[in-house]
């Protein structure tokens, strides 16, 4: 099992990998080869990911259009530009956000993700997904956001590394029950819906490389859902919630991952 307080350059990591995609340099060579390899299998692998990455940009100007101004983003990676905190306070200098990541690689950039606005807040919590209730419990946790306001919950692009036997669908429940009525639940994971071969050979070498990673269903996606109130458009291809403009039909087979935004009544 690997140490995740270390940064090991021996073994690829899913937060590594997804830079190289984005064209970020936080990456080593174990990294760009099973990127290498991800990608002759899935060449359009990096389009994917910038769709994922300007879903979370729309969702979060979305929401803070609803008057959210409070965020949990956790599987955060490495930082990136434009990073959630970064739209989120251009729109109110005084939203206050949470990261979450359990890549020590990502702890060691923290600090960048950390330079808020005077009026708002940024905290960065060193912890695993699979254990809500030690990010739910960190010092900084309460010290950043006020659980009498409603919150967005972000899993975007890292509920496909959780396990079925490690129950999603609970630690999505032990999150939310967390945040007050009208907080939201953002998700995209990972789906072989759009193109079942590629995404079958792709999830195939992530886990030959030591990354486990899984495809989920729309099914399976929206039952994530469950007991919260989807927002239109429900839960579609990442980059067709909401776009920008119109997007050809060619391009879902690139996008790879379904997503959605659900509010908490
Ligand atoms: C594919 S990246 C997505 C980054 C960002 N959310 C985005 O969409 O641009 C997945 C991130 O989730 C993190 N991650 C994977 N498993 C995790 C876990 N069990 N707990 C916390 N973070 C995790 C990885 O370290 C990585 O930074």
């Amino acid at each position: 099992m690997t140490d995740n307080r270390v940064v090991d350059p021996t073994k690829p990591s899913s937060a590594r990998i997804y830079d190289f995609f984005l064209g970020g340099k936080d990456n080593y060579e174990v990294d760009r080869q099973a990127a290498a390899e991800i990608l002759e299998v899935w060449p359009t692998v990096a389009s994917g990911v910038h769709h994922n990455r300007d879903f979370m940009t729309r969702a979060v100007r979305t929401l803070s259009d609803l008057g959210i101004r409070q965020f949990l983003d956790i599987g955060t990676g490495i930082p990136t530009e434009p990073n959630l905190h970064q739209t989120a306070q251009e729109l109110n200098p005084a939203a206050r956000v949470v990261y979450v990541d359990n890549d020590p690689l990502v702890l060691a950039y923290a600090h960048a993700l950390m330079a808020s606005t005077a009026e708002g807040k940024v905290a960065y919590i060193d912890a695993d997904v699979t254990d809500p209730h030690a990010i739910l419990s960190a010092p900084s946790f309460a010290e950043t956001l006020n659980l009498d306001e409603p919150v967005a919950v972000s899993l975007i692009a890292v509920l496909h590394f959780i396990r079925d036997e490690q129950d999603p669908r609970g630690i999505v429940d032990t999150l939310m029950n967390a945040m007050a009525p009208g907080s939201y639940l953002v998700i995209s994971h990972i789906t072989a819906d759009f193109d079942p071969e590629t995404m079958r050979r792709a999830l195939a070498t992530y886990r030959a490389s030591g990354v486990h990673a899984q495809n989920r269903n729309r099914d399976e996606v929206t039952r994530l859902f469950d007991g919260y109130e989807l927002l239109d458009p429900g839960v579609v291809g990442v980059h067709r919630w909401r776009p920008r403009s119109e997007l050809p039909e060619w391009r879902d087979a690139e996008a790879g991952c379904w997503a959605g935004v659900a509010r908490k009544s």
